[in-house]
């Protein structure tokens, strides 16, 4: 635990109730909406009044949010940055204007951590590390190439970043996985189920394995498997991150083959960061969510305790 609040500025008067101005990055995913849900949810129950915009996938929207509620001289900013860079200005005036920016979810790569207090998410780079794990698990003693088609995130996302960097950084010791091809997909399901139609054109039979950096990605490219005549999960073997209840219902299925976790419900834990620093409170500068992976195996058993 270390504490930021005497690098940016102590806590002042606040509003009753608290106000939070929250950017939210869009409606790209169903885990986005369980993240939205949760916020919303968690303010109400903190009893704390939440200014909600939805920045549809725009950094630009996003920081034209955040300079409207700078105007508004709301109590705390929060957001989940759409991409790492490019926020630097703006999080300045947040600074100047004696207002603290809590980032959620995903992460920014600038140098000045002075320009938030604190980030709550999730270990993207742990989360890409895992997915390979498991395959490295899955195909131990596997002599012949393993060609892997991977489905990235939004360019320039930390989620994309890392999840890749995570699962290359474990790959790279074992000579026989390829990535043989590699595009975003946005996030989105239907991207996923056009770009996974553009590989299955490109390399048919080639494809063995495919990373999706997301569930909604991942069933996207199941379709795009299907209506090609082969089976997913068994012609390929698909893996993903998030465990949305809807990939748990297609591991159940035997479509998909793993999933790795990435908790949305943020909400409680930043609603609770905004109430120790309003009441002067240490808070750490990084809070890390817990996570695990499902596969095939557990799957039929977590389904109906699925939050989301
Ligand atoms: O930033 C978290 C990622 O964004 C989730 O994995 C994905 O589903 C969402 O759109």
């Amino acid at each position: 635990v270390h504490n930021k609040q005497n690098i940016l500025h102590a806590p002042k008067q606040h509003k009753h109730p608290i106000e939070l101005g929250f950017v939210q990055v869009g409606t790209e995913s169903s885990w986005r909406a369980a993240n939205s849900s949760s916020i919303k949810k968690a303010a109400q129950d903190f009893g704390i009044e939440l200014k909600f915009k939805n920045a549809n996938q725009s950094m630009e929207n996003q920081i034209k949010a955040i300079r409207s509620f700078i105007r508004e001289r709301v109590d705390v900013i929060a957001f989940s940055p759409v991409v790492q860079t490019g926020y630097e200005d703006v999080l300045r005036e947040a600074k100047m204007a004696g207002i603290p920016v809590i980032l959620t979810d995903r992460e920014l790569g600038l140098k000045d951590d002075s320009l938030w207090l604190t980030s709550i998410g999730s270990d993207f780079q742990e989360e890409g590390r895992r997915a390979a794990r498991w395959l490295l698990e899955q195909t131990k003693g596997v002599k012949k190439e393993i060609n892997i088609v991977e489905l990235q995130g939004t360019s320039g996302s930390s989620p994309a970043v890392y999840r890749k960097k995570g699962f290359e950084e474990l790959l790279k010791n074992n000579s026989n996985y390829h990535i043989i091809a590699s595009k975003s997909a946005d996030f989105t399901k239907e991207a996923g189920r056009r770009v996974m139609k553009e590989y299955l054109k490109k390399y048919g039979d080639k494809i063995q394995v495919v990373y999706a950096h997301n569930d909604d990605m991942a069933l996207g490219a199941i379709e795009a498997i299907e209506e090609s005549g082969k089976n997913p999960g068994k012609d390929i073997l698909i893996i993903s991150v998030d465990a949305t209840r809807e990939a748990l219902n297609a591991l159940s299925a035997g479509k998909l083959n793993l999933t790795v976790e990435c908790n949305p419900l943020l909400g409680p834990e930043l609603m609770k960061a905004i109430t120790d620093y309003v009441e002067g409170k240490e808070i750490p500068v990084k809070i890390i969510t817990e996570e695990g992976i499902f596969s095939q195996e557990n799957a039929k058993r977590d389904y109906l305790n699925r939050a989301y």
